[in-house]
């Protein structure tokens, strides 16, 4: 059977991504900061729990060892814990939620590859980190959020053809607006807009789907009312040296 571990299980898109994996036959490993929201779905999709701050190296060492004392291996990690940054466009930033928000959103990220590759390298695995739409768009709204969004990206991208070289894929994937808790005030907003929200079900569908393909370094967009879809970033161009002769940047710069 296989092995999932999912960080920020306990609840939102994490929550339904782990019913989902253990639908499709996966031992699920429920990995959160709140174990009281992460052993309620253990218990509902007949997996295990874990407490981990994903920003706290320790705490993502901690959740892969003891994903490997239970099942001996790791096949998929998925990322999912996130939080909003709460970090207004204002003058006077507020330091402290600012390194929270990397925190959680960037290194939860970085420490979580790091903490899984020796084990996703044994077993050829892989990761699927949940970013979001605001990478891509980006969420004016919120540009702390944002920036954290957009570094999971470049950091995925660019860590395709180390991790390839191990065996192991990683692929991101960018939800937009979805039915959760994280929305908050701006979920009421969205709705009486009549603006369509996903369903956590759905981002975990794709998740899946992301999971059972065989790419690597691909960021996946998901809007509600469409499939998830491959997102296509424009080719940079080839810089000039002054003989005028071109000179091309991959592979220094290139997911691929
Ligand atoms: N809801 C949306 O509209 C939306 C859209 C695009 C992307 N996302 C991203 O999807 C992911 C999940 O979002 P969600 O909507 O399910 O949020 P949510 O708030 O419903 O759930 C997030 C879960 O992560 C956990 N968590 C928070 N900080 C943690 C930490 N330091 N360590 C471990 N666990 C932690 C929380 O306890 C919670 O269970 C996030 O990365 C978010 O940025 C959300």
């Amino acid at each position: 059977m296989p092995v999932a571990l999912v960080t920020g299980g306990g609840g939102g898109i994490g929550a339904a991504v782990c019913a989902r994996l253990a639908a499709d036959g996966h031992a699920v490993v429920v990995a959160d900061l709140d174990l009281d929201a992460a052993e309620r779905v253990a218990k509902d999709v007949g997996g295990t729990a874990v407490c981990a701050d994903v920003a706290d190296p320790a705490g993502n060492a901690d959740m892969v060892a003891w994903a490997l004392d239970l099942h001996g291996s790791l096949d998929l990690l998925v990322l999912a814990a996130g939080i909003q940054s709460d970090v207004p466009p204002d003058p006077g930033l507020d330091v402290v939620r600012y390194r929270r928000a990397l925190g959680v959103n960037v290194d939860g990220v970085v420490f979580g590859v790091d903490a899984a590759l020796p084990a996703l390298a044994r077993s050829a695995g892989q990761v699927v980190a949940v970013a979001s739409l605001a990478a891509l768009g980006p969420e004016q709204a919120n540009p702390v959020y944002a920036l954290t969004k957009a570094a999971v990206v470049g950091y995925v991208r660019a860590l395709s053809t180390p991790l390839a070289a191990r065996g192991v894929r990683i692929n991101a994937l960018c939800p937009g607006f979805t039915d959760t808790p994280f929305l908050g005030i701006t979920g009421r907003l969205l709705r009486k807009q009549k603006m369509p929200l996903l369903a956590p079900d759905e981002v975990a569908a794709a998740v899946a789907g992301v999971a059972a393909g065989d790419g690597t370094g691909e960021v996946w967009a998901l809007v509600p009312g469409r499939p998830a879809y491959p997102y296509a970033f424009a080719e940079l161009p080839a810089s000039l040296r002054s003989d005028g002769t071109e000179a091309a940047l991959k592979p220094f710069l290139s997911a691929k």
